[in-house]
């Protein structure tokens, strides 16, 4: 395993996706009414600062009891911040904005549908549509402090109505990306053993009414299986009154959200004072296992940091109309268009569907009608918009004083399309970068006071200070021209307090392998490994290469390939699956699977049917494979282990490398000639990839 991951990180050594680029300075008139315009603020954040810097961040809160101490490390790596504080986060988002913004709009909605009405939900609104859904979950389902709240919701203002709620109560939510099938959703609820699902009737997803409730039934079944039985599931309905699913609704367990609100109209719930070390929410990501990790976030710490960041970083002023296209389902959603920007007390925009329905001049439709003036994105949407309508941002009379993009590197060309055609050359672009496990942003420029450099993401952010280490834990100096795998060496607020129920699966996923003491309690002998290759420029800006552990980034989004395997082999015939990245011009990785058959079985059409289904069905339809090729077997070590780094390379049209350490190196080529025939015949074989792509692929999952 150790040489596994040596191997990895002595390839991306030569890595590296594009040549170093030349600076973008930010616009003067950004910089004139940027948040952070002062130098001195680097210097209230540099390291001999630390920790008392992030004072700045926790003061931008109101807190019921204020802190005594800033950061507590007596059990290391299980840092505590702000200790001895109290707040509440949905008091924190709402009501303390009413005395001044009461008739301000908290969220836009735009539904899916053009001919829908956009919804403008007020402060006093929300206010109001959080108290009494709190009430709900308090008085009618009987949750209290400390309890878990399913959530399976997809693009609607329910869902930061139903995450406040919770928050209120201190009560910890676990949101599951709408997009994810029941039975993932289903090991979610019985991880968290969560006793409540709220989920909705139906959604607009490319012009079609998508039936979602079904997905509650099969959810609940998979959660019993596995030991947790759901009392009550919450249905909010997209069109109250109607009910958009077949799926029936199961008496005295099911009910709608709009009926049940009629005994709660009007109710108010006093929030509850909470310290800033209880948990806020669940956030379940992909790993190494076939196990997606529950990732526990905190009250204090993670809102101080996402409000800091959101100001400082996504530069929002109360009076700005904030639009992040990310889904709330995934982390990015919960601090970027949530609990940062409602922190802020200011409007943040929420979209219902696919960036491109009904085409791709929608968003900037919404745009130029909404007013936006901060765009925040991912590579894979800016890369589908340019290629859709590289044209259609001009046709539109907005403009952004500032953008992001987030999720996986951007490619230098596609960042000057998204600065040039998209900001209209007029906007400061910031590439964060940051994981689940981090709460808010670890890498980015500081956009009124550093340059932008396309495809880097920029140095640590305030408060983070990075570093990149060997293998045997040499710091790898900025400028050396190597790549390492990329740490932060010191704890900060928003990270993640532990996994949910896996403690030590928290310290050795991230903690152990730099840990210069277990025994000390001094946090410079416990870097965070991220799980990133990447490189440091001279300038300390950070060029993020790629994870170094078997997770393939999709349009942004993790998948494990242990998940991705262990879905393939639930179908009957399989007896053995792998999962590797190939390139993608859209989504960046795509997933391909390979798979053979057990004795008595041949290859056919409906067996590479299944297992695209098995995974859409066990994980979600943004899993579903690009192709799924049965093999008479696997490229293996003699120790049994399947060398995915070969089927990459095919996958890839790569150089397949060296193959004499097999047992049976004689597959290789059968396969390559189906894989790479089939290929050629259905139009698939790749745009000519760089030599340092080739060399990526060809380093994935060498074990
Ligand atoms: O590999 C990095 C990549 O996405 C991973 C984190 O994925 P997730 O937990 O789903 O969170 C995504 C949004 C915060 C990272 O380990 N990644 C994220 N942002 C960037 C990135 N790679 C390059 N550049 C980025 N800006």
């Amino acid at each position: 395993m150790k040489d596994a991951k040596k191997a990895q990180v002595d390839d991306a050594h030569i890595a590296v996706h594009w040549k170093e680029e030349g600076y973008y300075q930010p616009p003067a008139r950004f910089i004139g009414q940027a948040n952070a315009a002062d130098p001195d603020i680097l210097e209230r954040f540099s390291e001999e600062h630390f920790p008392d810097c992030f004072k700045e961040y926790a003061d931008l809160l109101t807190w019921d009891t204020y802190w005594q101490t800033t950061l507590d490390t007596s059990n290391p790596p299980f840092w505590k911040w702000f200790v001895g504080g109290r707040l509440n986060v949905s008091y924190n988002c709402v009501d303390r904005h009413l005395a001044t913004s009461r008739n301000k709009a908290a969220i836009i909605w735009v539904p899916e549908p053009e001919e829908e009405r956009t919804e403008a939900v007020t402060y006093q609104d929300l206010y109001g549509r959080v108290n009494e859904f709190a009430a709900l979950l308090r008085d009618f389902c009987g949750v209290k402090v400390g309890d878990r709240v399913t959530f399976h919701l997809p693009m609607v203002p329910e869902l930061p109505v139903s995450m406040l709620a919770c928050a209120r109560l201190g009560v910890i939510h676990s949101e599951v990306f709408g997009g994810f099938s029941g039975m993932a959703c289903g090991g979610r609820i019985a991880d968290s053993q969560s006793r409540i699902l709220v989920t909705m009737d139906g959604y607009y997803r490319n012009g079609e009414l998508v039936d979602h409730k079904a997905k509650a039934d099969e959810a609940l079944a998979v959660a019993r299986e596995q030991g947790i039985e759901v009392d009550k599931v919450l249905v909010w309905r997209r069109h109250a009154g109607q009910y958009a699913s077949e799926s029936p609704m199961v008496d005295g367990r099911d009910f709608f959200v709009d009926e049940l609100l009629n005994d709660y109209r009007g109710t108010l719930v006093e929030p509850v004072s909470m310290p800033a070390e209880a948990p806020l929410f669940l956030m379940y990501t992909s790993g190494t296992t076939a196990l997606p990790k529950g990732c526990q976030h905190s009250t204090g710490g993670y809102l101080a940091y996402v409000a800091g960041t959101s100001k400082y970083y996504q530069d929002i002023h109360p009076e700005d109309t904030y639009w992040c296209l990310a889904d709330i389902g995934w982390i990015t959603g919960h601090s970027y268009i949530v609990y940062g920007p409602l922190a802020l007390g200011t409007t943040s925009v929420i979209y219902e569907g696919v960036p491109t329905y009904p085409d791709p001049g929608r968003p900037w439709r919404i745009a130029e009608r909404l007013g936006v003036n901060i765009f925040h994105t991912a590579p894979t949407t800016i890369r589908m918009l340019r290629k859709l309508g590289p044209d259609e941002p001009a046709k539109y009379n907005y403009r952004f004083k500032h953008m992001t993009t987030v999720g996986e590197p951007i490619e230098p060309e596609v960042w000057r399309w998204y600065y040039d055609s998209v900001g209209k050359g007029e906007a400061a672009i910031v590439d964060t970068w940051w994981q689940t496990e981090n709460g808010g942003f670890l890498g980015s420029t500081l956009p009124a006071l550093q340059a932008m450099k396309p495809g880097s993401c920029g140095p640590g952010v305030l408060g983070i200070y990075p570093a990149i280490y060997d293998e045997d834990g040499n710091v790898l100096e900025p400028g050396s021209g190597r790549a390492g795998n990329v740490c932060i060496r010191n704890p900060w607020p928003g990270s993640f307090q532990t996994i949910w129920g896996s403690p030590e699966r928290f310290i050795q996923t991230y903690y152990e392998k730099y840990c210069a003491n277990k025994e000390s309690k001094d946090w410079r002998d416990w870097p965070y490994m991220a799980g990133d290759g990447a490189m440091q420029a001279a300038d300390g800006y950070l060029r993020i290469l790629g994870r170094i552990d078997d997770v393939i980034n999709v349009a942004g989004h993790r998948l494990g390939t242990k998940e991705l395997e262990s879905a393939s082999i639930t179908v009957e015939e399989i007896a053995e699956a792998a999962a590797v990245p190939v390139i993608d011009d859209i989504r960046g990785r795509a997933v391909e699977m390979y798979v053979s058959l057990k004795p008595g079985f041949s290859a056919s059409s409906e067996i590479e049917k299944k297992v695209s289904k098995a995974i859409e069905s066990h994980i979600g339809k943004i899993a579903r494979p690009k192709n799924v090729w049965i093999v008479p077997d696997m490229p293996k070590t003699r120790s049994g282990k399947i060398m995915r780094r070969v089927i990459a390379s095919i996958s890839n049209f790569a150089d397949i490398g060296d193959t004499t350490t097999l047992a049976n190196p004689e597959i290789v080529e059968d396969i390559r000639q189906h894989v790479q025939g089939e290929k050629v015949d259905r139009g698939e074989t790749p745009r000519e990839l760089t030599a340092e792509e080739l060399k990526e692929m060809a380093a994935f999952g060498a074990e």
